[in-house]
């Protein structure tokens, strides 16, 4: 009888004990899913938009119109045409990401600027599709794409003088004093 009862009290124990586990194993899940489900602050660049197109996408577009022209001699050169096509297919989603100028967030939010740099990046992506097949017409087509994206986007956002005063041609405005990026 005490054998049965002491028994059954253990049972009624491991019971209770299992079903306040299954009860916090229960609990957990929806917590971490709302958890998960919050949404994770975008990361800030640590510079400006402006500095971003001098420093990266400006240096990654350069070289690619120009070996359109001066097509690449050798396999180091067409490796070296596939690096700025990758650069240019990420930067195209780096820009939308705001950095510190005073409107990039404004501007990252914007539809048309995202399809804008969604466009660079997928002109980014012919190119190098292009040099992988070491096809010199399909690398100028990428470039006229990219051009198209550049120009569409700085028509609707990018003012006369860049609010970072950061430039990539050295000499301009005239009496300009290049930033550090
Ligand atoms: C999604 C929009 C967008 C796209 C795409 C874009 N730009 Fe820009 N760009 C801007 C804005 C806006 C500024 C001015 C930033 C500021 O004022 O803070 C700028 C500034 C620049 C600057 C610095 C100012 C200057 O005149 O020297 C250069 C260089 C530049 N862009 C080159 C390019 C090139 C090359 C491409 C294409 C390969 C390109 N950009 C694509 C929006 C864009």
């Amino acid at each position: 009888m005490i054998r049965t009862l002491a028994t059954g009290l253990a049972f009624a124990a491991s019971v209770l004990a299992l079903s306040a586990c299954e009860k916090q194993e229960a609990a957990a899940p929806p917590e971490s899913a709302a958890e998960a489900a919050a949404p994770a602050p975008a990361p800030v660049l640590p510079v400006s938009i402006n500095a971003s197109m001098v420093a990266m996408v400006s240096e990654a577009a350069d070289p690619i119109w120009l070996d359109a022209y001066d097509p690449p001699k050798n396999p180091k050169e067409w490796r070296e045409l596939e690096y700025h096509a990758y650069q240019m297919a990420v930067t195209g989603k780096l820009i939308q990401l705001a950095g510190t100028g005073p409107s990039d967030a404004g501007w990252v939010k914007d539809p048309q600027w995202i399809g804008f740099a969604d466009e660079m990046s997928a002109a980014g992506m012919d190119a190098l599709a292009a040099a992988k097949a070491r096809n010199v017409v399909a690398v100028d087509k990428a470039g006229d794409r990219l051009v198209e994206a550049c120009e569409g986007c700085h028509k609707i956002f990018k003012p006369s003088l860049t609010s970072m005063g950061i430039y990539h041609a050295p000499s301009f405005p005239p009496g300009y004093t290049p930033k550090e990026p």
